[in-house]
C-alpha cells in the first residue's frame, strides 16, 4: 500500500511551494486515495503514460510538469492563484491510477479506464475530495477533454506543459 508519508517525500520540494497547508494535506489526500482505490502497491509502477513504450514513471512525469508550470508562474506579472497552479499540476494525471490495471504483470487501460479518462476521473476525484472547482477545472481540461472548457490561465499553463513534456518524451523514444 501507498502511504501518505511515501506521496509527501516524492512531492516533498513541490508540496512545499503550496503556501496554504490544508490544499497541500488535500493533494496528498487525493493521491493517497486514487493510489488505495487504483489497488497500487507503490507509485514507481505507474508509467507516465500508455501512449508510447519506456515513457518513465508518472510521478517524474508529474513533477516535471509542476516544475515547469512554475518557472511559468514565475515569470508572469499577471496575478496568477499560485496554490492553484501548482496543486492542479500536481493532480492533473492522478486519475492514471485509476485509468489504468495491471493485467499480467502489464499496465493496460483498465474497464473503468475506458469509459473515464484520466482528466475525468481526476477530476470527479478532486470534486469528491472537496477540492475548489478552479482546481477540478486544471485537471478536466489538461488535455482535450477541455477544448471545449472555458480555460482559466493556470489551467491553460498545465494544459501547455503537459504536452511539451508528452511531445519531447514521445520525440526521443
Ligand atoms: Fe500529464
Amino acid at each position: 500500500m501507498v502511504e501518505i508519508s511515501d506521496i509527501e517525500q516524492i512531492f516533498s520540494e513541490e508540496l512545499n511551494w503550496i503556501k496554504d497547508k490544508n490544499l497541500r494535506k488535500k493533494v496528498v489526500e487525493v493521491w493517497k486515495k486514487a493510489s488505495d482505490r487504483g489497488g497500487w502497491k507503490t507509485l514507481d509502477k505507474v508509467p507516465f503514460t500508455l501512449l508510447f513504450e519506456n515513457s518513465g514513471v508518472l510521478t517524474d512525469h508529474t513533477k516535471r510538469i509542476t516544475h515547469l508550470a512554475k518557472a511559468v508562474m514565475d515569470q508572469r506579472d499577471e496575478k496568477l492563484n499560485n496554490d492553484y497552479l501548482i496543486a492542479g499540476a500536481l493532480l492533473h494525471d492522478v486519475g492514471k491510477l485509476l485509468e489504468y490495471d495491471v493485467v499480467d504483470g502489464k499496465v493496460v487501460k483498465g474497464e473503468y479506464g475506458k469509459k473515464f479518462r484520466h482528466p475525468v476521473s481526476g477530476a470527479l476525484l478532486a470534486k469528491e475530495c472537496a477540492l475548489p472547482d478552479d482546481i477540478v477545472l486544471i485537471i478536466y481540461a489538461h488535455s482535450h477533454e477541455g477544448d471545449k472548457c472555458e480555460r482559466t490561465p493556470e489551467s491553460f499553463i498545465v494544459h501547455h506543459c503537459d504536452f511539451i513534456d508528452f511531445h519531447i518524451r514521445k520525440s526521443l523514444v
